[in-house]
């Protein structure tokens, strides 16, 4: 088989948020490879696209230059987190532009292609397209400034770029154009019947996921723009004039690309495993935000190119920390080479395990149950198990273990948990695998506190049992560190040597008898509480120098309804930039917008509103109802009644779905979590003006 990760993008670095994709694919490929599978695993840079090329030409270098250097800090991040990638490649390759185009010329020659003129908002300043993601604005339904060209933060409408008021470049600052230009799109809607019954049919795709797709399919497919105009960073279009392929035409033909630049090197049949009726099997681990793209669109193109389909497409929901999405500002933000420089990567690795299913929901890492769990099972339940025994075999039986265990339920129940372990594996229901192994640390803990191995030793004529007793309890850790060698690799790795034995997954049961193991070696110690710290005080350190997250390379939020909802879910709270400044206003000017001074007296929750507070407020001379956009960094509304806020008191009253809206409450912040309501000095009073 041949398993994938999503390809990053190479303009940013790894974070703990990609680490869940690829622990989750890792422990699936190293639980095929334990059981005789023959499994390939691969992934990519994923190098093209507006992001990538802005920021090379912002950091003064080529595409070229970034992507080198991106990608050798990916494969340090991933060696880091033990990812046992066969190859790890980038989209930018010979392989890549060789697929793309035969596939593309595929498609073209059955039909699928097709041209026709599009406008588009374009810089006048810079000389070119802009995508919806490099076009702010103020927001046509809210007015709601700065927001970007698809969706507005603050009321959640969806809208097109052209919609937007007073738009802006990101890039030059200058305001966009209209301008035409012919596109190249992909009849998508041609295989509607096709990914239907790819979609509910071939099993690839598990019940919740059809359902989303379901959602989609009842909208109506629309065709793909799949080209972008020159300057780009990315491969021409064949036969078209400055034309190049749209990123995600390229990204998913990325993952064939890794494995045929693998292929090549290790002497592997590649049209194997990708020729239409290939009996070889493929899975890609994705998250949430990509479903789409990987359903949908990357299907029809294997289809119309006449190549084997996904056998499987397995979906991850986002990483949280401690409940909430991660935050610069907060120190939750957590680069993975942050991460490895403070904790061990088996750490999260265990932890993310004993928290994945195979559904599509998103996985806490709430640091204080993180330290917790860690401690507590694999030092406590899992090395200590170990270090209770070792040394009484080591000292009073030269390292020779007994002939024969002494408590055959134990023994028995070594071998009893392997379907379990086995089944939750297989379905990426590692919860339940890891389950099913701590039951068996528990029970084997239980025995040695029982039997007390530091009792017998002082007793009299009791060799026998000691060595039994203690054999036993070093069987019982074989199984667990073996059956726990997908998620564990390292210490599984020191686990061999000390037991002096392959410790092969498949015999995990099978206890060893007079064999003889080698001196045992602390093989982890606890988590420091100061360790997480000073991650939490790095990644804030860090937060400066992180990129911004490739935005614009989502599906149009009109082919992709999840676009804007979830589509940067897992990406940052900022960008370490600082909003342009407005243009000049005289003191007139700002002498027209009224300030006072207010007490919020009540605040509450809106129903069916996502982003919304509905607050009374005193101003001296009156009470009024706003309804402010900070829900979701004042999750506790009640903590707000008491406080004094500034109100734009003159703001023309709006009608809001909710109900009518007489003003604004101030507050500074890039949204999400971080905002930060304005209060006065104490001593104000509600409805004095603000000068
Ligand atoms: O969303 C992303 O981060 C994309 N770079 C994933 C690409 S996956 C594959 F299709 F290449
Ligand atoms: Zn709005």
């Amino acid at each position: 088989m041949l398993v994938t990760s999503a390809l990053p993008y190479a303009n940013g670095p790894i974070h703990l948020g990609h680490m869940l994709e690829h622990i989750q694919s890792d422990i699936f490929v190293r639980y095929q490879r334990a059981i005789g599978n023959q499994v390939y695993y691969v992934c990519a840079d994923d190098c093209h696209g507006t992001p990538i090329m802005i920021k090379a030409n912002n950091m003064g270098i080529t595409p070229e230059e970034l992507i080198t250097k991106v990608g050798v800090d990916h494969k340090a991040d991933f060696d880091g987190f033990l990812i046992s990638y066969d190859n790890y490649y980038r989209t930018h390759s010979p392989e890549n532009q060789e697929f793309s185009t035969e596939i593309y010329k595929k498609l073209r020659d059955q039909g699928y292609i097709s041209t026709r003129t599009i406008s588009q908002l374009f810089d006048p300043e810079k000389n070119m397209f802009l995508p919806d993601r490099f076009v702010k604005g103020t927001c046509p339904r809210c007015g709601a400034k700065d927001q970007y060209g698809d969706n507005c933060e603050v009321c959640s409408a969806t809208y097109d770029p052209t919609d937007l008021k007073d738009a802006y470049s990101t890039i030059s600052g200058a305001k966009p154009v209209l301008k035409e230009s012919v596109h190249y799109f992909f009849d998508l809607p041609k295989f509607n019947d096709f990914l239907q019954d790819y979609v509910k049919n071939s099993g690839a795709i598990n019940k919740s996921m059809a359902n989303k797709l379901d959602e989609w399919f009842s909208q109506g497919l629309k065709e793909w723009d799949i080209s972008r105009d020159a300057p780009y960073f990315g491969f021409q279009i064949p036969d078209a004039d400055n034309k190049y392929f749209y990123v995600w035409l390229d990204a998913p033909i990325g993952y064939m690309a890794s494995f045929k630049n693998y292929c090549d090197k290790a002497g592997v049949n590649f049209d194997e495993f990708f020729k239409a009726d290939s009996t070889k099997e493929l899975y890609h681990f994705i998250g949430k935000d990509i479903l789409y793209f990987h359903s949908l669109f990357w299907p029809a193109t294997l289809k119309g190119a006449n190549l084997r389909l996904p056998s499987g497409i397995f979906v991850h929901g986002y990483v949280t920390v401690n409940g909430t999405k991660m935050s610069k500002s907060k120190g939750t933000f957590i680069q993975a080479s942050t991460y490895l420089k403070h904790l061990k990567p088996e750490c999260l690795r265990y932890y993310f395990a004993s928290k994945l299913t195979q559904d599509t929901v998103d996985i806490d890492l709430s640091l204080e149950d993180f330290q917790a769990k860690i401690n507590s099972d694999i030092v406590g339940k899992i090395v200590n198990l170990a270090s209770r025994c070792a040394g009484f075999i080591t000292k009073r039986f030269d390292g020779k273990l007994a002939q024969s265990p002494y408590d055959n339920e134990l023994m028995s129940k070594l071998g009893s948990i392997k379907e379990a372990v086995n089944a939750g594996y297989e379905s990426r229901n590692y919860a339940d695998a890891l389950r099913a192994i701590m039951s068996l640390a528990d029970e084997a803990n239980r025995y040695i506190d029982r039997e007390a191995p530091w009792v017998i030793a002082k007793e009299e004529g009791q060799e026998d049992k000691l060595q039994r007793v203690c054999t036993d309890g070093l069987n019982a850790f074989k199984a667990i560190i073996t059956y726990l060698s997908p998620v564990l690799p390292e210490i599984y790795h020191k686990a061999q040597e000390f037991l002096n034995d392959p410790l092969a997954f498949n015999d995990a049961a099978t206890p060893l008898l007079g064999h003889t193991i080698n001196k045992f070696s602390p093989m982890f110690t606890r988590i420091d509480p100061k360790n997480i710290e000073a991650m939490i005080e790095d990644s804030k350190q860090d937060l400066a120098a992180a990129a911004a997250p490739a935005k614009d390379e989502k599906a149009p939020a009109a082919q992709n309804p999840d676009h804007g909802a979830k589509g940067n879910a897992q990406a940052s709270d900022g960008n370490g930039e600082y909003e342009p400044l407005e243009s000049e206003i005289t003191i007139d000017d700002f002498a027209k917008i009224d300030l006072r001074v207010a007490t919020i007296i009540k605040a509450e929750q809106v129903e069916g509103a996502k982003k919304l507070l509905r607050l009374e407020l005193d101003l001296g001379f009156e009470q009024r109802q706003v309804f402010a956009g900070i829900k979701s960094a004042y999750k506790d509304p009640v903590s707000l009644i008491g406080k004094q806020v500034i109100v734009v008191a003159n703001l023309k009253a709006r009608q809001m779905k909710f109900g009518l809206s007489q003003g604004m409450v101030m507050a500074a912040g890039p949204g999400g979590e971080d905002i930060f309501l304005l209060s006065p000095d104490a001593g104000a009073k509600n409805g004095d003006r603000v000068h």
